[in-house]
This record gives C-alpha cells, structure tokens and sequence, in this order.
C-alpha cells in the first residue's frame, strides 16, 4: 500500500486480514503511526463486536509492515496507491514505484476515483500493467471493487486484478471504462452535490435531508452525513476531476462546499462537517 489514510488503511486491513503479507509506504512516521493506529482501532473494535478473534487480530497486525521508504516496495507482486486526489502527487508516485519495483509482473494499482487511469500508466514503463482498482468506504463493510482497465492495460493484468479482489479479499467486482467517476462515483458525487446544494439554498436542515433519503428511500445513511464520511476535502477533489473532465454543471462543487473545505471541516475525519462529530 501507498498512503494509509482512510482507504489506504481500509484496504491493508482488509488485505493483512485475508492472510496477505502487507508493507504499508506512508510519507513521515507520523503518518505512518496514525495508520497503524487506524487500523489497530478497525481491528480491535471487530474483536470487541465478536466478528474477530484476538489471535487472528494479532496475525493480521503481524502481516503489516510500515514504512517511510517506497523502495522497501522493491520486492511487491501488487502496489495499491491510495495517497490525496492529486494527479501530480499520484503520477510522481507511480513514476517512483515503476523505478524501484524488481518483479516485471509487478501489477501497479491506484485507488483513485477519479483520476485518469492511463495518466497514472503514461508515468511508468509498463503501462500495460498499470489499473485502477477502486474500493469504498468502509473497506471492511462495503462488498464492491470498481476495476478500470486503461486503453492499454492487458487482459491478463485485469484478470490478476479481479483475482486479487475476489478470490484474495472476497470482495465482488464490477469493470468500468476509464472515465473520471467510473460508475458508482459518476452516479453517486452529483446526488451528494444536489444534496449539499439543497442545503446551502435552505431548502431543508441538514438532519431533514438525511432523514428524508434514509426513511423515504431506505438508504444508509443520508446525503450530508455520506459526504461528512467520504470527507469533503475528497469529494471536492473528485468534483473538480470530474468537473474538468466533463464540464458538466451537475459535476460542478457548489461554493458552500468549497468553504467548508477552506475553513478545514473535513467532515467525520476533522471532527465536523455538516454535523459534529467526538473524537
Ligand atoms: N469498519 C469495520 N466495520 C464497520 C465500520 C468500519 N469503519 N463501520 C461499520 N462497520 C460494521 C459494523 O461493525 C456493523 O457490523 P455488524 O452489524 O456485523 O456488527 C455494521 O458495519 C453496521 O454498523 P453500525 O451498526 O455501526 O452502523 P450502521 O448500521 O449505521 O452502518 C455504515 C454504518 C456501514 C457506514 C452504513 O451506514 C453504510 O453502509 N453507509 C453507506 C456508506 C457508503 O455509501 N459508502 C460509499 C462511499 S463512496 C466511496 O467510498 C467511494 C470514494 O471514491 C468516494
């Protein structure tokens, strides 16, 4: 894994959890520890609820190693990155991980929602095995992994892909073109905005919106308190990918969302969004 944020750690528990051996790249060792300490919560609060037994959890946290230097992914089958939203951060990452990777079968993967996949491959020498691989949040809980091959990625890497997502995680896959928003996000980002532009115009509270999609739609959870989850600093980023691509108005981040992002109310992760939320 590249990045242990709220995806990165997501999918290295879900992976150490399955019985593979995971080495987590992370850009300071405090970063590195706020992984860990991630993913030692996630496992330990599926101890407390009975889903998970403190041995296994002890085996999965001895499946992980972190670290700050992405050469000590020389000796991977498969990188995940899952680091911001950011094209230039993410093509310099897979320009690096294509220089120290040893094994010429190395599948490079990014998490990306809505980055151009053949972007990403355009940055390595070995386009034909670079994919997204695209998971949701929680990771733990949600079945689906998004596989977007480029123009150029091999069959053979979508196969090896898919392998890993469901014979090696048990998660289920649906395959998309290379389109910023693939399918769930090309669906899901212009819901959340309507939902945020809704409030920004008064239209309803905040808590009369979510109940309204949660009891009149049966969904989780509503439209504020999914974008609170996502993290508004991500949803942003991927509207605006989207918007770029697109320059479709309904893509578009309304400006009270960009505020939010500005005053650093990130949402769940920061501790308040459009609810508050204890530590
Ligand atoms: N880690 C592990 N397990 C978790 C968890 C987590 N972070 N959060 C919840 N769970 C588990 C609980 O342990 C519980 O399992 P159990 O019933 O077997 O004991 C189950 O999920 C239900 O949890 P809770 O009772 O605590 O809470 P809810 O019933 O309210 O469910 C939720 C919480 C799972 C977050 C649910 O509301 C949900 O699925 N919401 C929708 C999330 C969603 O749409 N995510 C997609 C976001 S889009 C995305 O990720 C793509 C990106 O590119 C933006």
């Amino acid at each position: 894994m590249v990045g242990s944020g709220l995806m990165g750690a997501g999918i290295a528990e879900v992976s150490a959890r399955s019985g593979l051996d995971v080495v987590v790249s992370e850009v300071s060792e405090q970063a590195a520890e706020a992984g860990r300490a991630r993913i030692t919560k996630s496992l330990d609060r599926a101890v407390g609820r009975g889903k998970l037994a403190e041995a296994d959890r002890d085996a999965a946290l001895g499946r992980l190693r972190f670290t700050t230097e992405l050469a000590e992914l020389a000796d991977r089958q498969l990188v995940i990155e899952a680091i911001a939203e950011n094209e230039q951060l993410k093509t310099g990452v897979f320009a690096e991980l294509d220089r120290v990777l040893t094994d010429p079968d190395a599948i490079l993967a990014s998490n990306t929602s809505s980055i151009p996949i053949a972007k990403l491959a355009a940055a390595t020498s070995r386009p034909a095995q670079v994919i997204g691989v695209h998971f949701f949040n929680p990771v733990p809980v949600l079945k689906l992994v998004e596989l977007v091959p480029s123009l150029v990625t091999s069959e053979e890497t979508v196969r090896r892909a898919a392998e890993f997502a469901t014979d090696g995680l048990g998660k289920q896959t649906i395959r998309a073109q290379d389109r910023s928003g693939f399918v769930v996000n090309a669906l899901l980002v212009p819901y959340l905005l309507s939902a945020v532009r809704m409030f920004e115009s008064g239209v309803a509270a905040a808590e009369d919106i979510d109940n309204g999609m949660v009891l009149g739609c049966a969904h989780p959870m509503g439209p504020l308190a999914l974008a609170d989850l996502v993290g508004l600093d991500t949803l942003k980023a991927i509207a605006d990918s989207m918007y770029g691509e697109y320059k479709e108005q309904l893509y578009a981040a309304p400006p009270l969302l960009q505020r939010m992002v500005d005053a650093g109310h990130y949402g769940k992760k920061s501790g308040r969004g459009f609810y508050e939320y204890s530590s």
